[in-house]
Parts: C-alpha cells; structure tokens; sequence
C-alpha cells in the first residue's frame, strides 16, 4: 500500500520559468501520484554560492513555493519544506563528512565548473566543496528509493550512493542506495537564444500574466538568416522551434518546420501559434496562482506544515544514524520537545 517514496530539491533563485516547468516540476506533479513525494526548498544550498548576498534569500523562498502551489504541488499528498526548517540534515552532512574521502567531492564535474562559471566570486570554500554531499544528506536522511532530477545532477545521485555504501559497510545498513529518476529535459532557450535563466534575464516566467509573455515571445531571436519573410529558414537552429518543441503539439511543430523552410509562414505568425500552446499549457497555472500569490502566510503555513513533517522522518533516521555510529547514549536524544 506505501507508496515508494522520492525526494528532490531546487534553490531558491527567484520566480520559476519555463525551464523550471519542463525540467522539473511538470514532472514533479506527476510524480504525486505513485510516490509519496518530499519537495525540498534548499536554502543551504544557496547559501553556498550566495553566501555574501543572503538578502534576497526570504524572498525567493515564497516566490518559488508559491509557483509550486501554482504549479500543482499538492501540500495534502506531498511533502514541501524548508531544508534549514529541518536541521538534521546538517547534523547528517557533518557525521557523513567523516567517512567521505575529499577525492570523491573534487571529482564531481560541477565542482571545478560552477567554479568557473561563477569566478566573480570566491567559491573555494568548504561550504561549496561540500554542496554534493549535504545533497547526498537531503536524500539520505528520508530513506528515498528514488531521486527525480535532470542529466546534470546524475553525478549527485551517484556520489550519494557510494556514499551510502560507505556508511552501511562502515556501521550498520541504514541506508538504501537511491535509484536516479531521470526527467528528460527538453532544450529550453531563453528570449536572447542562451539557455533560459534569470541571470541572463532573457526568462519568460510561470507568473508573466499573458500580455508580459507576448511581449518577450514577439521580439524573440530566430533563424538570423529569416531577414525578410520571403527567405527560407532552418528551424533546428531557431530557439523558437525549440520552445515549439517544449510546448507545441507535433501537428504545430510540423507545421512550423514546414512552414519555416519553405517562407510559407513568417516568423510572427510562428510565435503566434507558440504563444497560443504556452498559453493553453499555462492557464491552469495562471488561473491558481493569485489566489497564493495574494496570501503569502497560507503559503509560509504550508512550508511550515511541511517541515515539521519532514523533521519527523529525519528524527527517526537520525537516531537510527546515531546508534550505527556509535554516539547514542542513555539519555534523551537532543531537541525531543
Ligand atoms: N543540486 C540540485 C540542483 O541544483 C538541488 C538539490 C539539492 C537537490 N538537494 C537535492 C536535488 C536533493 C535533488 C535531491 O538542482
Ligand atoms: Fe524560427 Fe519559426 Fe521563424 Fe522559422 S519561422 S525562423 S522556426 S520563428
């Protein structure tokens, strides 16, 4: 009858957008129900790479579970919660910390090219070292079967599962090794052709009410080579064609392919028709989030919620953790209140 149960997370950057619907939450609604779902905000996580501008932090949290609740994330069958409301996984990060060797935390690809990427700042701390492996304590510490994330963060599900190894040979078997849950993750480019996200601020966002995303869709880049409506283009190269293919039925991206190649279609009257399937994909989105949007303390109230039932379940394995590890003892666990 229990349903296996799963977890994912995602920090708090801001507002969602479309890349966040496709790659993640879409996915995430469904998932609701077969699995008994854990939806993890995680602060912490941010504060690795953010930890110099906290400001924004509070914010982003309601924004985020605020697109969630709009998205469809059902507080009654799943789980959604704050990662510090829960401070067990720090205390599950620190005692996994011990037995990690440095090796296994360098050797994830994120690590030198996050570094890279984000060179403004100093991320050569232990706080960002550490980011794969408090994810590891995110997963572990509620037991998942299953972790439903994109390509990118395979090597995260990975790690924690040596990790887990690890810990169940060193002291006793606590742990299942999650399995990846693989979410296909359909290219989705921004208005400028990069990738679509909020620091490039090319992002057409779940919350943009329909007249915003008309008017970041109509001067979207396309097929440079369209320059007059008389030349024909090449859709696979378009970033339009590509929100066609995140979006648009077969029939619609036929049609535009076609359309495309053989100038019998301009190119607004293909961002018409995209407009037209994102619309229709996000009415029920646009039609629910007001009402959150308009009640900020029902929606902290849920987080809340959320956190305190999570903290159940991380309590358990904590104690379980502290047995195996040797550092129970014959007085009350800390913070039973
Ligand atoms: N690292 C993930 C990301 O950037 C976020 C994350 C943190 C996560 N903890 C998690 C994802 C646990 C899945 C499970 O998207
Ligand atoms: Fe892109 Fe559509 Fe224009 Fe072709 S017709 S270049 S696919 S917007």
């Amino acid at each position: 009858m229990s349903r296996p149960r799963i977890l994912s997370g995602m920090r708090p950057t801001g507002p969602l957008h479309l890349g966040h619907l496709t790659g993640a939450l879409d996915n995430w609604v469904r998932l609701q129900d077969a699995y008994e779902c854990f939806y993890s905000i995680v602060d912490w996580h941010a504060l690795t790479t953010d930890y110099a501008s906290p400001a924004a932090i509070r914010e982003n949290i309601l924004e985020v579970a605020t697109d969630w609740l709009a998205a469809g994330l059902d507080p009654d069958r799943s789980t959604l919660f704050i990662q510090s409301q829960v401070p067990e996984h720090a205390e599950l990060h620190l005692l996994l910390s011990m037995s990690t060797p440095l090796g296994w935390l360098e050797r994830v690809p994120s690590y030198k090219e996050q570094q890279q990427q984000l060179s403004d700042r100093d991320l050569s701390t232990y706080g960002f070292l550490g980011y794969p492996l408090l994810q590891s304590a995110d997963i572990l510490i509620y037991k998942a079967a299953a972790v439903p994330v994109g390509e990118d963060q395979v090597p995260h599900v990975e790690l924690t599962r040596e990790v887990a190894r690890r810990f169940n040979h060193l002291y006793a078997p606590v742990f299942p090794e999650p399995q990846t849950l693989l979410t296909a993750t359909p290219r989705v480019p921004g208005t400028d052709g990069r990738k679509m996200s909020k620091s490039y601020g090319n992002a057409v966002l779940l919350r943009d009410p329909p007249e915003v995303m008309r008017a970041k869709i109509k001067p979207m880049v396309t097929d440079p080579a369209r320059v007059r409506r008389t030349d024909p283009g090449t859709p696979e190269i378009c970033p339009v064609f590509d929100l066609h293919k995140a979006f648009s039925p077969p029939e619609t991206q036929a049609w535009a392919a076609e359309g495309c190649r053989t100038a019998g279609i301009g190119c607004l009257d293909c961002k018409g028709r995209l407009l037209d399937h994102l619309l229709h994909r996000l009415e029920a989105i646009h039609a629910r989030r007001p009402e959150y949007a308009a009640r900020p303390d029902t929606v902290w109230d849920i987080l809340y919620e959320g956190s305190r039932r999570a903290r159940d379940v991380a309590r358990a394995t904590m104690d379980e953790v502290r047995a195996a590890m040797k550092i129970q003892y014959p007085i009350p666990s800390p913070e039973r209140v």
